[in-house]
């Protein structure tokens, strides 16, 4: 489908079937980094919890700062992977200290900070700061795979260059924020790994996969 028919589609899709979720409704850089290094790790359901908890103990970035590794870790406890709080913990310090608190508002500065790869920093742009930078997770692999018949194979870094240039041929520059949320979600509830809902799929006239019987075998993947 035409880059403006996939976007409208997508969002018109999210706009009746998204899950209600806090950091949806917040564009707080710290928030939406919080969310988005919780849900890296654990499932939206497993996540939500210590999402909430976590930002009560931590409203702000500064909060977090002023906290010492020990308790961040505490507050940690449960979610595993401690060098990702850890991170978090010296780029909120860095932010909160070098940066005088100003949070940086561009996916190129982001990307800078410790513990920030392309996917958080497409993130955090795109849902605070409204900045037309693609996202790029395994759903987003999936759906652009299917819908548009892309076949590189997206365990290697060549087949990833390619699904970035064509999710930034796609991204729908009016809203980013939503088209993002909006193509991870369809990824997640209705183009899903197994068994895809393509028979109530606004996208089912217009997707590859489906057209061609390919959907079981979309997207390439040559390692687990
Ligand atoms: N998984 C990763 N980021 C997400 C988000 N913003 N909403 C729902 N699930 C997600
Ligand atoms: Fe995914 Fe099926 Fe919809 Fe194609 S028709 S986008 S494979 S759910």
């Amino acid at each position: 489908p035409e880059p403006a028919l996939f976007g409208n589609a997508l969002i018109n899709w999210y706009r009746q079937h998204k899950r209600p979720l806090p950091w949806r409704e917040t564009r707080d850089p710290y928030a939406i980094w919080l969310s988005e290094v919780i849900l890296q790790q654990t499932r939206v359901n497993q996540g939500l919890p210590y999402y909430q908890t976590f930002l009560s103990n931590y409203p702000t970035i500064k909060d977090l700062a002023q906290a010492t590794e020990d308790e961040v870790l505490r507050h940690w406890q449960g979610l595993g992977y401690y060098s990702r709080a850890r991170n978090m913990h010296h780029t909120a310090k860095y932010i909160s200290f070098e940066l005088d608190g100003k949070f940086p508002g561009t996916y190129a500065e982001l990307l800078k900070l410790k513990g920030i790869g392309p996917y958080t920093a497409a993130a955090i742009a795109s849902f605070a700061f409204k900045e037309p930078v693609a996202v790029l997770d395994g759903n987003v692999f999936r759906v652009l795979a299917r819908v548009y018949g892309l076949a590189d194979d997206i365990s290697s870094p060549a087949g990833k260059k390619a699904f970035q240039l064509l999710a930034d041929s796609l991204i729908y520059r009016a809203e980013p924020d939503t088209y993002n949320q909006a193509i991870m979600e369809f990824g997640a509830i209705q183009c899903t790994p197994v068994m895809p809902d393509c028979l109530f799929c606004p996208l089912q006239q217009t997707c590859f996969a489906f057209l061609n019987g390919l959907v079981a075998a979309l997207p390439h993947k040559s390692k687990a």
